[in-house]
């Protein structure tokens, strides 16, 4: 199972969702994070300042009604009349968050507090050195009693200017403790989710995927029943038009080609057996009549020369197999020259004059000017169009003609045999290239069905094309196109 595309699949999957959902969530908890404590930062400045601002003014109005600065002002004494009441009003309105003031004097001594002296922050020596020369400041400040977020204070301190030169300070100030809580709480739930929501999708990513891959688990249910004696057997393809489908109709067309090999070769088999059968038979009967009772040397010559013919025949069926098994196995080595059409058609002419005679068949050349040499090998060639003239000539009745003609078929070299015989059946062409196919296996003739066969063997060895065309009754035409030659530069 771990081994399964499936599996991997959901692995790939899962890992990819996990760090993407952690880098998610640490964005997510970083901005966050940035926001609250700007937050705070703004709601303390806000504070201090709307204090720092009501108080000077206070202050101010009270100097120019008195119209001097009283001892009593000096000291303070309108500072206490207001400074209560403005720290009360700043901290104890419910809808409002909760911020602690403080106002200091310039050495940092609490003059007013929102809440009892206990426990609140005192600013370091820096921020009080910042605030008596005109500067706000904000601190990070830790009071006694470790690092747990309440006993951690923000603070922000800005001056305010009292009468007669005096400095307060005004300081207000938040625990930590909110915002951590509300960070806490994220983390807290990101780490239990992450891993539940990849958990989660992982099981649903494997069960789709298990979905998805039933048809291919189906199919190979069905390969495993595939063996020679059943190539029959097709794959059922799943309904839609995706990457299995596809691959179960590529494996159908396989198995279609390898089921037709698989029987050709045996009716291969079948063929062969049959035409060494037949002149077996023929001599095995004339060597037992032969053999039944004392004959005459007259007599016996007889017999010998027509075992002769029968073993004359079988040797060339073998010899012809032989041929067409090292064209298959590509052994054959060919000769690669130009090669002079008409004077290699000549010369399979000659040596068919007889026949032609015999059957009352001419049989005419013609050449056209031009014409480019095929490279090839010349022994070959000439028994391939051997092949073709001698069924164009053998297929034709007394008194027909056959016509060999080198021509030039879009600067490729060419040539045709036609005839003007009985034709072939438009249900034959298609077979008649086929090892032992004989379109009239009753008549007679000569051959064994290997001619074609061999002819075509030849032409593919020399990259050409060969086909046939026949209207019956009209006669047939062979045409062999060769390929266009591509000049190569001499071997040095
Ligand atoms: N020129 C032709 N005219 C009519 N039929 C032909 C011609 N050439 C070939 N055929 C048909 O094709 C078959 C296969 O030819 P071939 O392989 O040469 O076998 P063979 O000559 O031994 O019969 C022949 O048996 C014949 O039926
Ligand atoms: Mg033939």
């Amino acid at each position: 199972m771990f081994n399964s595309v499936r599996f991997r699949i959901t692995l790939w999957y899962a890992a990819t969702l996990a760090v993407t959902l952690t880098l998610f969530s640490i964005l997510v908890y970083n901005s966050l994070e940035k926001s609250l404590d700007e937050n705070l930062d703004q709601l303390l400045a806000v504070r201090a300042e709307g204090v720092a601002d009501a108080l000077e003014t206070y202050l101010e109005t009270e100097r120019i009604e008195v119209g001097r600065v009283s001892a009593a002002a000096a000291k303070g004494g309108a500072f206490y009349k207001i400074a209560p009441e403005l720290v009360r009003l700043h901290t104890e309105d419910p809808n409002q968050a909760a911020v602690e003031l403080r106002i200091l004097d310039a050495s940092g001594m609490e003059l007013e507090s929102s809440r009892g002296a206990s426990g609140a922050p005192d600013l370091p020596e820096r921020t009080l050195r910042d605030a008596l020369k005109g500067n706000a400041a904000y601190d990070t400040i830790k009071i006694e009693g470790g690092d747990r977020a309440e006993n951690i204070y923000r603070s922000y301190a800005t001056p305010a200017s009292g009468t007669g030169g005096a400095v307060y300070i005004v300081q207000a100030y938040r625990s930590t403790y909110h915002t951590q809580f509300a960070l806490r709480n994220l983390r807290n739930m990101m780490a239990a989710l992450v891993p539940l929501i990849v958990l989660f999708t992982g099981a649903f990513g494997m069960f789709f995927a298990r979905v998805a891959l039933r048809p291919v688990a189906n199919m190979a249910r069905t390969i495993r029943q595939i063996t020679a004696r059943n190539l029959s057997l097709r794959l059922t393809p799943p309904r839609g038009r995706d990457e299995i489908r596809e691959l179960a109709d590529l494996f159908n067309a396989m198995l279609t080609r390898l089921e037709d090999s698989f029987l050709s070769e045996r009716r291969f088999i079948q063929d062969v057996s049959h035409e060494l059968k037949t002149p077996l038979t023929i001599l095995k009967g004339e060597l037992e009549v032969a053999l039944k009772k004392a004959r005459s040397a007259g007599e016996y010559a007889a017999i010998l020369q027509s075992n002769l013919e029968e073993t004359e025949k079988m040797s060339r069926i073998v010899g012809d197999l032989l041929t067409l098994a090292r064209f298959d196995n590509r052994e054959v080595k060919l000769e690669r020259a130009p090669v002079n059409l008409p004077a290699l058609l000549e010369i399979s002419v000659q040596s068919l004059s007889g026949m032609a005679q015999k059957n009352g068949v001419t049989i005419r050349l013609s050449a056209g000017a031009d014409i480019p040499e095929p490279e090839g090998d010349q022994s070959q060639l000439g028994r391939l169009f051997l092949n073709l003239l001698d069924n164009a000539v053998k297929y034709s009745a007394s008194g027909g003609e056959v016509r060999a003609e080198v021509f030039s078929a879009a600067g490729r070299p060419a040539v045709k045999v036609s005839d003007t015989g009985a034709g072939i059946a438009a249900a034959d062409l298609p077979h008649i290239f086929k090892r032992f196919y004989r379109a009239d296996s009753s008549r007679s003739s000569s051959g064994f069905g290997l001619g074609l066969a061999i002819a075509k063997s030849i032409a593919e060895a020399h990259g050409a094309e060969i086909k046939a065309e026949s209207r019956p009754g009209d006669g047939s035409a062979f045409t062999v196109v060769f390929p266009a030659r591509i000049t190569k530069p001499r071997d040095a």
